[in-house]
């Protein structure tokens, strides 16, 4: 099939079963093409909250789509790609985290949204790169258990007095990214704008400009009249970057960073996806009720 042909099969799939696709803004250029939305976490995870679609086949990675069926346990939620998972949300399990709660009884745990279902469900909040800080910021309890990223819960200290006890997970495409390297490109750039993702490590943060969630970026770029911008995350959002702003130039902060799970799913894995109806998230009863709380309360902060 062609791609013409593959992406007009899709979209007369999606009016036939009432279905949505939403995208994540690190996805291939041609899938965020075909989205109905287009977003980062926090973004993604109101539209999967209020839609009426019956169906979400979800372009991005596993926690992702898990967090739309927990919002809304009704529609039927796709991942196209069975195997887009996250490295990050891997490195926390349910068992460790019950470990950390009986070492710190008093702590609240706040999760990032990069987590898997059953740690969700163990969490009192979770929160985004979006809104991180708001989220800490309004927990009444003094210590912060912040799971499962490091850089994330050491760039939240900054902003509050409550300590906050670290996980010590990382994102390989974020925490990769080399101070000195991202120096260089300032320097070959001087009159650009860094922005970075918070899951970037502390020397990094520290030279830029701002750090944002993916759609804070698009907001910046959007909103800012600054002409040149250095990108500090996955590669993918350049593109939407660079079709939302023609007249401004972007670059990447080093060497382009792929997240090799975002990267996974193709056109033609949405037309499966859709057709088939696969791959449905199914999760058990127990773990939705709990982990929905704390996604409800997430969106209380957006
Ligand atoms: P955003 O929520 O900022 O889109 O980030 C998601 C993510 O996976 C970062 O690596
Ligand atoms: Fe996970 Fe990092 Fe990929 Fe985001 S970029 S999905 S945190 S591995």
């Amino acid at each position: 099939m062609k791609r013409e042909e593959i992406i007009s099969e899709i979209q007369r799939l999606k009016q036939e079963k009432e279905a949505i696709i939403l995208v994540h803004n690190y996805q291939r250029p041609e899938i965020q093409d075909i989205a109905d939305y287009l977003g980062d976490s926090l973004g993604l995870s109101k539209i999967a909250a209020e839609s009426d679609a019956k169906v979400i086949v979800f372009c991005g990675v596993r926690f992702m789509a898990e967090s739309a069926k927990i919002l809304s346990p009704e529609k039927l939620v796709l991942l196209p790609r069975e195997d887009a998972g996250c490295e990050l949300a891997n490195m926390a399990t349910r068992e460790e985290l019950m470990g950390f709660k009986s070492k710190y009884p008093d702590a609240c745990v706040v999760s990032y949204v990069n987590t898997n279902a059953d740690v969700k469900a163990e969490s009192d909040v979770c929160c985004t790169s979006a809104n991180a800080v708001k989220v800490v910021q309004n927990v009444s309890a003094k210590q912060i258990i912040f799971v499962p990223d490091r850089n994330l819960a050491n760039y939240v200290q900054r902003f509050t007095d409550k300590e906050i006890i670290p996980w010590n997970g990382f994102c390989y495409v974020h925490d990769g990214m080399k101070s000195d390297v991202v120096k260089q490109t300032k320097d070959l750039h001087p009159d650009a704008k860094l922005i970075v993702h918070p899951e970037c490590q502390r020397e990094v943060i520290d030279l830029a400009d701002k750090v944002t969630s993916t759609g804070g970026m698009v907001k910046f770029a959007r909103e800012s009249n600054v002409d040149k911008i250095i990108i500090g995350t996955e590669e993918g959002i350049v593109y939407r970057l660079q079709k939302e702003n023609p007249q401004k130039t972007f670059y990447t902060a080093g060497s382009a960073r792929m997240c090799r799970n975002m990267k996974i799913t193709t056109l033609k894995d949405v037309l499966f996806a859709l057709r088939e109806e696969k791959y449905k998230i199914e999760l058990p009863d127990h773990i939705v009720e709990r982990a929905r709380i704390a996604l409800d309360k997430m969106l209380e902060y957006v």
